[in-house]
């Protein structure tokens, strides 16, 4: 099934050149869906008015946007202002709307992939955005789910922790941050997506969130300097609730709302990503490339638009080209900046992790 389609990228050629990784689109793919002439048309305009400007390297998440929505948020309020890819602003209330009150709580940012800003789904060729907005504000509802304790929380964090450092993915990933050469000294982690601690899902707590918090401070002490400052901890994660706050300051990992994770990535940082339900690979991409980073591998070359085998816990599934933090063309040609070496996880921990440093 083709799940993205890429418009040519040659129709702009007259117009403007591209700048840095284009993304490829296959035209002719995507005419046999659209049987509709009319509906062709206008969908062809709009995809290649999206790759025209993605091609001519027009960020999707430029750095000052984040910190200007940043700004309003944190003035408090009640609306936010935010510039779509055609730098036409759009309004977003930050209160749920009536419309949506019944299954929404509160709002959070939605970021769009270049692979979400062009999809087209193949029974669904009409439903495709009609302004795209890489940055938006949608409403969500996070589940009212039975919550552990401060106490509980410490207890199995020092538990699981004590585990995790027995490990031998723990002892492969010290030897391997010790000895891959890197030019940057690195002086801060934000870690992105790790997940909640304090609430019980399922009538258990998730042990890959336990492991993947106790790793941020296994890198750290890794890291830091011998006898020089601490390494700075940063999580950002909206599902985090005062509990997992309390917890993670308690252990000196410093909580952040979106998109203020972001914002604190320099050249001297490292980030940490598992599995994040945003695309955190191209929102990085655009807004700052780090020190390092240890995240999902990156599938270079015709991979990032194509249905992936991978393995899990010893069995093989597909993986679509419309996932949460998909690959893209400027992804790819980011991490060919940096030296990589896949994470060696036996335990599977993490999935498929790669190291990538300068
Ligand atoms: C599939 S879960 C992965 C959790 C954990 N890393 C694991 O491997 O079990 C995706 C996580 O991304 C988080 N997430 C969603 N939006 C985010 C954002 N804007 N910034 C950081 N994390 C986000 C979700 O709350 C969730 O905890």
């Amino acid at each position: 099934m083709a799940s993205i389609q890429y418009p040519s990228a040659s129709v702009d050629a007259d117009r403007e050149a591209p700048r840095g990784p284009v993304v490829d689109f296959m035209v002719e793919e995507l005419e046999t869906l659209i049987e509709d002439a009319e509906t062709w048309v206008k969908v062809k305009a709009r995809l290649e008015h999206v790759v025209r400007l993605y091609n001519s390297g027009k960020p999707l998440f430029p750095r000052v946007l984040l910190e200007d929505l940043n700004r309003q948020i944190e003035a408090g309020q009640e609306s936010v202002r935010i510039d779509d890819l055609d730098d036409v602003t759009t309004s977003y209330s930050l209160l749920v709307p009536a419309s949506c009150s019944d299954i929404a709580s509160t709002y959070c940012i939605g970021y769009a992939s270049i692979q979400l800003m062009t999809y087209i789904h193949p029974s669904f060729t009409t439903m495709i955005v009609p302004d795209p907005s890489p940055v938006s504000i949608s409403y969500t509802h996070y589940p009212n789910v039975p919550e552990s304790t401060l106490e509980e929380v410490r207890g199995a964090f020092g538990q699981i922790r004590s585990h995790w450092e027995r490990s031998e993915t723990c002892q492969k990933l010290q030897g391997q941050l010790f000895s891959m050469e890197s030019s940057t000294q690195i002086r801060k982690i934000v870690a992105f997506g790790l997940g909640t601690l304090a609430k019980v899902q399922k009538g258990r707590l998730s042990t890959s969130s336990y492991v993947q918090h106790a790793a941020i401070k296994t890198m750290a002490t890794v890291l830091s300097p011998d006898g020089g400052e601490e390494i700075q901890c940063y999580a950002q994660d909206p599902w985090y609730d005062a509990m997992d706050v309390a917890f993670l300051t308690s252990i000196g990992i410093t909580v952040v709302n979106d998109p203020k994770g972001f914002l604190e990535i320099d050249e001297s940082t490292l980030v940490f990503s598992v599995c994040p339900n945003v695309p955190v690979k191209q929102i990085v991409a655009d807004v700052q490339w780090p020190g390092a980073m240890i995240w999902n591998t990156v599938c270079e070359g015709e991979e990032t638009k194509q249905w992936r085998k991978r393995l899990s816990s010893g069995e093989e599934f597909w993986l679509g080209p419309l996932i949460t933090d998909p690959d893209s063309p400027r992804v790819c040609d980011m991490v060919r900046h940096y030296n990589k070496m896949p994470l060696y996880d036996p335990e599977d921990y993490f999935g498929d992790l790669t190291i990538y440093v300068k």
